[in-house]
């Protein structure tokens, strides 16, 4: 699908990459550029919207637009592209990976490891101490609080607080389509045993966060990857072409600052997805656990937004934004509410009523939003911080991504780069990485890592980051 200002606004970004317009330097008007690239004015607010969205520019009241003070140029050639289309696309697989994560994940736990590892933001970035302080508060208001459960779908006033906050996603969900569950990981879990049965095929974005993975092959499912884009996420016109081609059951998606490419779904490609999954009846599991770690001015909106029809399970969860270990997760299960609150009951059964109280009082009082205020820059930033190092200190031959939210960084590394040996050779030296080939059940991400940027940057990660360049130039010599 080709979007007009998308075209106009990479074009311009491609003219910054290649240092046609420096800092304080006044970009084009927009009626220039509209009569230079022969589109519509409202073509190039839109293009200037989306580059401003991502950070690259930003306009200066009666003055025009200008590059963004703390944007930084990335040399092209350090980017990752856009992927060859073909080159990925396969047939649905058995997915095997449990063994692989099992190692990977254990070999990381010792405390003294730097972790560029797992997905969970540092302590030192999350709001701890206020969050305990309102733990305590509620523990000292009910005494029966710290001893019960809630029987599914869970505490209400959470449940009313997620409702009101739900058109923020472009929705507006009741308090009673809401199910609160055991982290996100068990509403994807769920959503799952409801919609398939062993040996169903079930599509997802490839590269794909690997606890989904996890979950599919726990479940007997085979995985039909589908290329994701590294700025915009699955491709859209190859899920379509897939639809045409094999009978498959559910689509799964992290459209808003995937794991691990960081990729943001466009609307329309969002609005198409929805099209589709009412087209051919099939049910969109929408992931939405970064949404609230966007670096633009908005939110950006979820599928379920655009979802007639009942069709899209949303799924979201505490763990990115406040507190992994709470284990405060939610799903808005649109038709699928009836067997998931089923499920539900005979998998885990209630659900903490003190974890859930402190979370909602956490967010009635505002300190939530105050909190994600302060907490997107600081992510942005460390997710600069953390580029800039990788490209001064990685081989020739490294590229990254280039998240518009989150805090994970995707390095491509030289072809001969296998990330698992690099993952061993790091332990060795205390830091812990996520190797590329837990995120796919084929081998096209074997010379690929992940690193979570979500760590206060102090010398001693960025010393890190120049070791881990420093084992991956000198693998390429062995
Ligand atoms: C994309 C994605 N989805 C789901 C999860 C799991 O979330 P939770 O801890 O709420 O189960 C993770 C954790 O890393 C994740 O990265």
């Amino acid at each position: 699908m080709s979007l007009l200002y998308k075209n106009i606004s990479d074009r311009i970004y491609q003219m910054v990459q290649e240092g046609a317009f420096s800092h304080g330097k006044r970009l084009p008007s927009i009626r220039d550029l509209s009569l230079q690239f022969q589109v519509s004015i409202g073509t190039v607010v839109q293009a200037y919207a989306d580059l401003e969205r991502r950070g690259i520019i930003q306009s200066r009241p009666q003055s025009g637009f200008y590059l963004s003070e703390d944007f930084q140029l990335i040399p092209q050639e350090r980017l990752l592209s856009n992927l060859n289309k073909s080159k990925y696309q396969t047939a649905p697989q058995k997915v095997k990976l449990s063994e692989l994560l099992q190692t990977v994940t254990l070999s990381a736990r010792d405390s003294k490891t730097i972790p560029l590892g797992a997905a969970n933001p540092s302590v030192d970035l999350l709001p701890a101490i206020s969050l305990n302080r309102v733990m305590n508060k509620c523990l000292r208001q009910s005494k029966e609080l710290s001893i019960h459960y809630d029987y599914p779908p869970g505490d209400f006033r959470l449940r009313k607080e997620l409702s009101y906050r739900s058109t923020q996603w472009g929705c507006s969900i009741l308090p009673s389509d809401f199910i609160i569950t055991f982290g996100a990981m068990e509403s994807i879990t769920l959503a799952l045993r409801a919609i398939t049965k062993p040996g169903d095929v079930v599509a997802v974005e490839s590269p794909c966060y690997f606890g989904i993975l996890h979950a599919m092959e726990s479940l007997g499912l085979r995985a039909l990857e589908v290329p994701s884009d590294p700025q915009f996420g699955v491709q859209v016109d190859l899920l379509r072409e897939n639809l045409k081609r094999y009978k498959l059951k559910a689509i799964l998606l992290t459209p808003n600052f995937n794991n691990p490419l960081g990729s943001l779904i466009p609307d329309d490609h969002k609005k198409e997805l929805a099209r589709l999954s009412r087209q051919y009846e099939i049910p969109i599991i929408e992931n939405d656990v970064m949404g609230d770690l966007y670096f633009g001015k908005n939110r950006p909106r979820t599928i379920k937004s655009y979802d007639k029809d009942g069709l899209v399970v949303l799924v979201s969860s505490f763990s990115k934004t406040l507190a992994p270990g709470y284990r405060v997760g939610w799903t808005s299960p649109g038709r699928y509410y009836d067997p998931i609150v089923q499920l539900k009951f005979t998998s885990s059964g209630g659900t903490a009523t003190l974890n859930q109280f402190a979370v909602f009082e956490y967010m009635k009082t505002g300190a939530y939003d105050r909190h994600l205020t302060r907490f997107r820059p600081l992510l942005k930033s460390n997710l600069d911080e953390f580029t800039r190092a990788v490209i001064r200190h990685f081989p020739t031959g490294s590229k990254v991504s280039t998240p518009e939210g989150g805090y994970l960084l995707w390095v491509e590394l030289p072809k001969q780069i296998n990330s698992l040996d690099l993952h061993q050779k790091a332990l060795q030296e205390r830091i812990s990485i996520v190797p590329g080939s837990l995120f796919s059940v084929t081998e096209h991400y074997r010379n690929y890592i992940r690193l979570n940027c979500a760590n206060p940057w102090t010398p001693k990660i960025e010393s890190a980051i120049k070791t881990l360049g420093n084992i991956t130039a000198s693998s390429l010599t062995e």
